[in-house]
């Protein structure tokens, strides 16, 4: 038996829908969650059959005509409201009316839900992979780049001197963290709302668990007003993916700003150029990850804005908030996608590098640190730093200093070699060796590619060390 799909089934005669029907329709949008509606639907009747709501054989033509409707593809569906509406249609259309016992015992309220968390468990773990590669790239750079000493900035302003290494590690700790949030977020996503029905439970004999089981959730959510209601997954979903989007822009904002400063070269397939100016050479691909922050917010936003106020339990209201969540999840994952091959290609100029690391005596806390070491209160050591700062940033700078603010010369406290050494950029990083610092290992261990390149103890170093060159740690400049 067979009839014209008529994408009706829910509304019959009533509410055939007016100029409003495109309006009310989600069944484009929907592609997205077709093959995770088919997977429900199966689920279901699998479970209805299990628990005898269904005899084996209404089962069995059910899931043929899925099968088929499968194969025909999304765009095949009878018009209708939404997806799940059309793939009901068109499987009352090979069925006959008793296909439309697929939809007994449940709703499109907990069918929808379900849809959505299904499909989100894999676009939430494309995420969190191109996490990985993109922490990939950052640690595999980070570990050729141990020795390579680099400007570190605060205010935009030269600083402290540090390594490639060093800075590469701070993101790729920040995305470890990244990929923490999207697996806990994911977590949650993994419960199944499949069995609330409308909003109320049903009358007849289900088994949850038995769906979530079916589905690869990790159980159900308990309350099925909660269940139908709830998009808080999203929120946890897009909160993630929006502090992933933040880590991306300010590592995009950097790497353009050291291309822009010829520290760092883009290979040409993440770079772009002008129209117009031959010259040019771009970092476009970085400024799109660095706006894709604003995609990740605005998503957020706008998925809180529309399920803030909502009452219990359903309201249409929500199929509007579902867009929001892939748009935003596809947008960070490309984002992400893009960060990591734009790092993994991109070649650090060691010697620029080096140079500008000289530059802006980023070197003047640890000669600071030198002298309040030696005795100095570090307060008044600040002084006299600060002092040689504006008038040279080099060792006679330093003395003069000594004497305008300490009333003796400064080699009462520190011998030449020790402040030489302080001055120099690789051997200032070298020396700030305490727990989380920068100081380049012998050789690279896998430290790095956790994320971290700290010396394996940490040694306090005596007043007497100190004031020895050889006992600061050096390592060969290329
Ligand atoms: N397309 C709807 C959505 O995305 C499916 C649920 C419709 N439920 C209802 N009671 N009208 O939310």
């Amino acid at each position: 038996m067979s009839e014209e799909p008529t994408g009706d089934v829910v509304r019959g005669d009533r509410f055939s829908g007016g100029p409003a029907r495109g309006f009310l329709s989600s069944l484009a949008a929907d592609e997205r969650i077709f093959a995770a509606d088919l997977a429900v639907d199966r689920a279901h009747v699998v479970m209805l059959a299990e628990q005898g709501i269904l005899d084996a054989d209404e089962a069995g033509a059910i899931l043929d005509a899925l099968d088929a409707i499968e194969a025909d593809g999304h765009d095949a569906l009878p018009d209708g409201e939404d997806v799940h509406e059309a793939i009901e249609a068109a499987v009352i259309s090979r069925v006959g009316p008793e296909g439309g016992k697929m939809h007994t015992a449940r709703s499109r309220n907990d069918e929808v839900a379900t849809c959505i968390r299904y499909r989100l468990r894999e676009d939430l773990l494309a995420a969190v992979e191109a996490t990985l590669a993109l922490r990939d790239a950052l640690a595999t750079t980070a570990e050729a780049h141990t020795e390579t000493v680099m400007p570190g900035y605060t205010h935009l302003q030269p600083a402290q001197p540090t390594t490639v290494a060093h800075y590469l590690c701070s993101y790729e700790q920040a995305v470890s963290r990244d990929t923490a949030r999207l697996l806990d977020a994911y977590d949650r996503v993994n419960r199944s709302p499949l069995g609330a029905a409308a909003f109320a439970g049903t009358t007849f004999d289900v088994d949850r668990e038995r769906t979530a089981e079916l589905l690869g959730f990790d159980g159900v959510l308990e309350n099925s007003m909660d269940a139908v209601s709830t998009r808080d997954f999203l929120v946890e979903s897009l909160s993630a993916l929006g502090a992933l989007a933040t880590t991306l822009s300010g590592l995009a904002e950097d790497l353009i700003v050291f291309a822009n400063r010829g520290e760092v070269d883009l290979s040409d397939d993440y770079s772009s150029t002008s129209s117009i100016m031959p010259q040019k050479k771009n970092p476009d691909t970085l400024e799109l990850v660095r706006a894709t922050a604003g995609d990740a917010i605005g998503g957020l936003t706008g998925l809180l804005t529309t399920l803030k106020g909502l009452p219990r339990a359903y309201n249409r209201d929500l199929q509007r908030a579902t867009p929001h969540a892939w748009e935003t999840v596809d947008a960070v994952s490309e984002a992400t996608d893009v960060a990591g091959g734009a790092v993994a290609t991109a070649t650090w100029d060691e010697e620029a590098l080096a140079d500008a690391a000289s530059e802006g005596f980023s070197t003047a806390t640890g000669v600071a640190d030198l002298l309040a070491a030696s005795g100095v209160p570090f307060r008044t050591a600040h002084e006299v730093v600060a002092t040689a700062a504006e008038s040279g940033a080099d060792v006679d700078a330093l003395d003069a200093a000594a004497e305008a603010v300490l009333g003796e010369s400064l080699f009462a406290y520190v011998d030449r070699e020790a402040l030489t050494a302080a001055l120099d950029p690789a051997e200032s990083v070298a020396s700030r060796d305490s727990t989380g610092g920068q100081p380049p290992t012998s050789s690279p261990t896998p430290s790095a590619r956790r994320g971290t390149v700290t010396r394996r103890t940490r040694r306090r170093s005596t007043r007497a060390e100190r004031r020895s060159t050889r006992q600061i740690p050096i390592f060969a400049r290329r």
